[in-house]
């Protein structure tokens, strides 16, 4: 038997776990039950429910004659790798997973429980929404998750798995916590579903279309991970996992990591000696890092910045990246929003955040102007501004314009800035500089063309390189790209007891 087929075999035969017509409803869809998920994403019998026994209270509509232990939801704590998680998992199988007064205080009861002792909470979401036997006292279960959500928020990790329907209100749990994962094809999150898109607006549009893990992934930026299926979906969770520490006021799991030869050859070619050619960032961020440490946060999303979380010498970080094979790594509305989140998690939860940076600027545009380019890359200004973790950035290629200050300047508290020999930070690339500031000696020459070029190397000359903001003290050093590791690796632990206070304020007010 496999894993699974004894999964099923013991739910089976669990009283509690429902009839073999409900298991198999779920499997017939392609997804595993509540339980299955619980057992799946636990270490082996570490599983201890709470409220197994609960049942709702409603009477309208013939409801006191239907009663289902647990009332929908399986709730309770166990352990990850030996940490311990709180976790809820709603049953599809048990009115279509709705939300009763009885369903939403099992969960805040365990929210309160995973605030007080300081452990993850994990949500796993297969439901049809407010039970709607209910009534008013389903939405104020609602609105107590999400006041709990939020009151979470920054205290403990809290993640939530898309298994199932998520619509209404309902998404908006998940959107307070801290990484949405979908599973494709069997999950979809939306706030008004396709009968009532239809009504108002007369498109016509499907449950996935409309909000399907691709959507999601790709286009909205609402989730952050994507799954094949159950399965890999708590995987993923597991991982997640890997890299955080229990609650705000710890730090992440360290690794253990000997010193060795830190040399990594393989980086010295990674950046084309063509300024104008693409490469993928994502080579050099596995050039540095620990051998196949890196977790992609928001793949599909935004693919012109990179984020995620690795391992430097055995350390949890956080990497943030400009992607010069996506458009250039420009930095837009969408990129923009994607780092920014990514960076207050961190920042949360004391990851360390690693920057690597080769950006053009921002992107021009009216699309962008009136999508608030503004307020959005303020954003991510704001959310490196404030970080108060260990912050270092290094340059390996262009550092244009405004987006020089934003990605992790040492300006707005970055502490360490390296760049590689190839670097070049200017306020703008030596073309259109030398097409503005020596305009009239270009126009007047006898051949203007060549004039540009000779202008264009006259700027270049000066500032694409890193040696200007070298002499300043702008950037701490410039490193050869195959140092960078061991570099790296020393400046995180020399910054490993860093206190960095904030002026007293009630909060900051983000450009939301
Ligand atoms: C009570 C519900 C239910 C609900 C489903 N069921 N949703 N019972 N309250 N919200 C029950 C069904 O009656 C059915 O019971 C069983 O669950 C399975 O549902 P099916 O419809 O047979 O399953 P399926 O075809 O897979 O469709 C799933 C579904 C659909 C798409 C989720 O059930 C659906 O549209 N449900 C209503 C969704 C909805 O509008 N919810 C309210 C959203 S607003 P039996 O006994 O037949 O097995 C909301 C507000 C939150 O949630 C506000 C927060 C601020």
């Amino acid at each position: 038997m496999n894993k699974r087929e004894i999964l099923t075999t013991k739910i089976k035969e669990s009283k509690l776990g429902g009839g073999e017509k409900r298991i198999e409803s779920q499997h017939a869809k392609g997804k595993l039950t509540a339980r299955e998920r619980i057992d799946l994403l636990l270490d082996q019998n570490s599983f201890e429910e709470i409220g197994a026994l609960v049942k709702h209270r409603s009477t309208d509509f013939g409801m006191d004659k239907l009663h289902f232990p647990g009332d929908g939801v399986v709730t309770g704590y166990g352990t990850i790798n030996g940490r311990l998680v709180y976790v809820f998992s709603q049953d599809f199988t048990v009115f279509g997973g709705s939300l009763s007064e009885t369903h939403a205080e099992k969960i805040c009861k365990i929210m309160d429980m995973a605030m007080k002792n300081g452990a993850p909470l994990i949500g796993l979401n297969d439901s049809g929404g407010a039970r709607i036997q209910e009534g008013v006292v389903s939405l104020g279960g609602y609105a107590d998750i999400f006041y709990k959500n939020t009151l979470a928020s920054g205290v403990i990790p809290q993640i939530s798995a898309i298994m199932g329907p998520c619509a209404g209100g309902a998404v908006y749990s998940p959107a307070i916590t801290d990484f949405i994962l979908m599973v494709e094809n069997t999950s979809y999150m939306f706030v008004t579903g396709p009968n009532v898109v239809k009504t108002v607006t007369n498109e016509e549009v499907s449950s996935e279309d409309l909000g399907g893990a691709s959507v999601h992934s790709e286009k909205s930026g609402v989730a952050h991970i994507t799954a094949a299926n159950d399965v890999e979906c708590i995987e993923n969770i597991k991982k997640l996992l890997s890299y955080m520490p229990q609650n705000c006021e710890e730090q992440p799991p360290k690794l253990d990591y000997t010193f060795d030869d830190e040399l990594r050859f393989e980086l010295k070619n990674i950046v084309p000696e063509n300024a104008h050619q693409p490469y993928d960032i994502r080579e050099v961020i596995a050039g540095v890092i620990d051998d196949d440490s890196f977790h992609e946060i928001h793949e599909n999303f935004a693919p012109n910045i990179v984020v995620g979380f690795a391992r430097l010498g055995g350390r949890s970080i956080g990497i943030v990246a400009n992607q010069p094979s996506y458009l250039a790594g420009v930095l837009d509305v969408n990129s923009s929003q994607k780092g920014a989140r990514f960076v207050r998690f961190c920042d949360c939860f004391n990851i360390p955040l690693l920057v690597f940076e080769d950006v053009p600027g921002f992107l021009p545009g009216t699309d962008q102007e009136w999508n608030a380019i503004i307020t959005n890359g303020a954003k991510l200004l704001y959310a490196f501004s404030e970080a108060t973790v260990p912050r270092i950035t290094v340059i390996t290629r262009k550092a244009y314009g405004g987006a020089y200050d934003v990605m992790n300047s040492k300006h707005i508290g970055a502490d360490l800035n390296f760049a590689w020999p190839t670097a070049e930070i200017a306020v703008m690339g030596a073309k259109g500089a030398a097409e503005i500031i020596f305009k009239r000696e270009i126009a007047s020459a006898d051949n203007p063309q060549e004039a540009l070029i000779e202008k264009e190397q006259e700027y270049a000359g000066i500032f694409a390189n890193p040696y200007r903001a070298a002499e300043r003290g702008f950037v701490d050093a410039v490193i050869l790209p195959e140092n960078t590791r061991a570099r790296l690796i020393k400046a995180f632990a020399m910054l490993e007891n860093k206190v960095d206070k904030l002026p007293k304020k009630k909060h900051g007010n983000i450009p939301l």
